[in-house]
């Protein structure tokens, strides 16, 4: 069943008048489940169409239908997760995973007993009550991805969550998202990256856009099996792919 489907989606911002259109006939169609990454040139649409999914961008032509449904506002079942961890400093770890919960004003019990298991998954537990300026650039990320999940959202969207750390930090990072889809996620994802590695060891499926006005020309299938350990990306295979996307990619962006 097709979770996400957008059809024909189109965005023009118009900031003075002077028109820029983004994206022009985007289709697509991602399945509950699916772990979907988007890889594009600078500035071709990739965050616009991740926020449209959100409900947060306006759509200025075509359809975008979210669960069977056409979206028309943000949604409260979706977690985000951006490159900047964006912690409200002055609370504490646990406030911040918290605070959507807050936000939505749902019953706070049953979610802490969530949002401790949650840090506790990424190795957090014990900063609950530290403040973000304690933490590393990666561990507030790791509270990033808590606090997406707190509110246990069907969808979940990521835009180059882990593009401003070092590289040792960002390979640990996927094989803490990697860890976490595997063993309890599971649900639909959609992932912004301009890494190719992390795009293919991450993913069931990737697009690949073109330079804007952005399109999908290109839907790569990522065969690899679950559970995938970052060993695969040792494999001639897994590094064939990322060839094979990588020419077509530079293709993409030419013209
Ligand atoms: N609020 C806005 N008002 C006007 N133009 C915008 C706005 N947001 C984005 N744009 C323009 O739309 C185009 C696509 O922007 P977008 O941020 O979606 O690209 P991107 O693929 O995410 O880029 P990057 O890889 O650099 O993050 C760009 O030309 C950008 O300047
Ligand atoms: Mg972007």
């Amino acid at each position: 069943m097709s979770f996400i489907r957008g059809d024909g989606l189109r965005k023009v911002y118009d900031p003075g008048g002077k028109a820029v259109e983004a994206l022009h006939n985007v289709n697509f169609i991602i399945e509950k489940g699916e772990f979907v990454s988007i890889l594009g040139p600078s500035g071709c649409g990739k965050s616009t169409l991740l926020m449209m999914c959100a409900g947060l961008e306006e759509i200025s032509d075509g359809l975008l239908m979210v669960a069977g449904a056409p979206m028309t506002g943000p949604r409260g079942d979706v977690g985000i997760m951006f490159q900047d961890p964006t912690l409200l400093p002055w609370k504490t770890v646990i406030e911040n995973v918290l605070f959507p919960a807050r936000i939505a004003r749902v019953p706070i019990e049953p979610v802490r007993e969530r949002a401790h298991a949650l840090l506790r998954s990424v190795g957090l537990h014990a900063f609950e009550g530290h403040r973000p300026h304690e933490l590393s650039g990666g561990m507030r990320q790791r509270v990033s991805i808590c606090r997406a999940l707190v509110n246990d959202p069907s969808i979940l969207l990521m835009d180059e969550p882990f593009s401003a750390l070092d590289a040792i930090t960002r390979d640990q990072m996927n094989v803490l998202l990697l860890d976490l889809w595997q063993q309890q996620l599971a649900r639909t994802a959609l992932f912004i990256t301009h890494s190719i590695r992390e795009a293919v060891l991450l993913s069931d499926r990737i697009f690949v856009m073109t330079r804007r006005p952005a399109t999908i020309v290109q839907n790569v299938v990522v065969p690899f099996s679950r559970p995938r350990s970052p060993e695969l990306t040792e494999d001639v295979e897994f590094n064939r792919l990322c060839g094979h996307l990588r020419s077509m990619i530079e293709d993409s962006h030419v013209g």
